[in-house]
């Protein structure tokens, strides 16, 4: 990979073939640090920095939507210390990058069950969210105390609500019916999911939204997911057959429809 300027999109890609949604599971932070003698902590905070770059990346590189994993319902397990420090980093963060970020022109959303945060966290998400609501650079999402099959069983329990209210027969129950009520109802699905640190496995991350993403796994910590790393995995996405199960060879559009279930 030419990495001499990555400010704008490498040579090695087509600009016309490139995701229009990536979401990330940002692992590894921990190992990261411990490889360098440094408490996990150092870990996350790194791994913050090279989330805010990647930000400015999918602006700089034409990329529309970004997803990034950022605690999950079953990283409330962690030591109380990792927890609080997590909580503070996302507070912390969004103070000090919002200005910035809405002048870019990121439209930042918060998915997951938000309720479960602090009232002082929740405000400062629902501020950030209606600030840069009218953004159209970047759509930026962050997924906190998130769960897939939480967020589909509220999803499910909606449109039961619409059933029992007679707004919606049982038989007319249709998937986008489900999609719109997911925490992400209305952003087209990533095309392109990508996991650090030799993991392969999705950790209840987007369950239904993933369901036709290409998936790429890097053993590269978190932390070191560098822009010439983002690169290669988007190099490996445009070499990848898209046949949304039929039978068209690659460079042929999915159908509409497709590309957002
Ligand atoms: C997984 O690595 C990482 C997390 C659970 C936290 C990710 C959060 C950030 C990178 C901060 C993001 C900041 C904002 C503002 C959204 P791990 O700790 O499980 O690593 P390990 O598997 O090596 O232990």
């Amino acid at each position: 990979m030419n990495a001499s300027n990555l400010k704008t999109l490498p040579i090695e890609l087509d600009a016309q073939r490139l995701p229009q949604h990536v979401a990330v599971i940002m692992d590894g932070n921990g190992r990261w640090a411990s490889k360098r003698h440094m408490p996990r902590i150092a870990g996350h905070r790194q791994g913050a920095k090279i989330l805010k770059d990647l930000v400015r990346c999918c602006k700089d590189w034409g990329i529309p939507a970004l997803t990034a994993y950022a605690f999950s319902t079953e990283n409330w397990r962690r030591p109380s210390e990792e927890v609080d420090f997590l909580m503070a980093l996302f507070e912390k963060m969004l103070r000090h990058e919002l200005k910035e970020l809405d002048r870019e022109g990121v439209r930042l959303s918060f998915i997951g069950d938000l309720n479960g945060l602090s009232p002082t966290l929740q405000q400062v998400m629902a501020d950030a969210m209606e600030q840069t609501r009218e953004n159209t650079a970047v759509h930026f999402s962050v997924a906190v105390n998130y769960g897939g099959r939480h967020e589909l069983v509220e999803a499910c329990r909606s449109v039961a609500g619409k059933v029992q209210r007679g707004e919606l027969s049982l038989g007319e129950i249709s998937e986008d019916d489900l999609e719109q009520q997911l925490y992400s109802g209305g952003t087209p699905c990533p095309d392109l999911l990508i996991r650090t640190s030799g993991e392969q496995r999705l950790s209840n991350f987007l369950l239904w939204q993933l369901a036709y993403a290409e998936l790429y796994f890097t053993d590269a910590f978190w932390p070191d997911f560098d822009r010439a790393a983002f690169a290669e995995a988007l190099v490996e996405f445009q070499a990848r057959d898209r046949r949304f199960g039929g039978l068209k060879d690659k460079g042929i559009p999915a159908p509409a429809a497709l590309l957002t279930a």
